[in-house]
């Protein structure tokens, strides 16, 4: 990921992040997606009373460029208020592996920043291809 889209998916995700919808944890986080075609895609958590339906905003994020006609997705960006860079949670990490994005951005709200690949997140990952047998392959 080259350090201008990095900068750019971190200030879309800041921005994002101040429509965060998080009455119950308070912890508020933001995230960005760039597609293969250049696009952004912006998100932030959205809690709810019923606790089990929180969404994360990595997951706002992809939904919103997935229903929005783009499946090829590249590179993202995920920031919170916290100590260290925020790491995405498991689902989200599924997530980002079912679409293609190759490298995330995790960040803080005090700038500091770390690069990693969706391997490295989530190793073996279980992918679509698992679900296609050989004859489904070759028909
Ligand atoms: N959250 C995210 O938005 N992304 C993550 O990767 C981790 C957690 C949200 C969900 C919930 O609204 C709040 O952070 C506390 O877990």
């Amino acid at each position: 990921m080259d350090q201008d889209t990095a900068d750019k998916l971190i200030a879309e995700a800041v921005q994002a992040r101040e429509n965060a919808y998080a009455p119950y944890s308070k912890f508020k986080v933001g995230a960005a997606v760039v597609t293969g075609k250049g696009k952004l895609y912006s998100g932030c958590n959205i809690e709810n009373a019923s606790y089990s339906l929180c969404t994360c905003a990595e997951r706002t994020a992809i939904v919103k460029a997935v229903s929005s006609g783009e499946k090829n997705l590249r590179w993202m960006a995920v920031v919170a208020d916290t100590a260290q860079p925020v790491a995405p949670c498991g689902a989200c990490r599924q997530l980002m592996a079912e679409f293609g994005i190759e490298k995330i951005v995790m960040a803080s709200t005090a700038g500091q920043r770390k690069i990693v690949s969706v391997t490295e997140l989530l190793p073996y990952s279980f992918n679509p291809s698992m679900l296609l047998g050989e004859e489904l392959h070759s028909e």
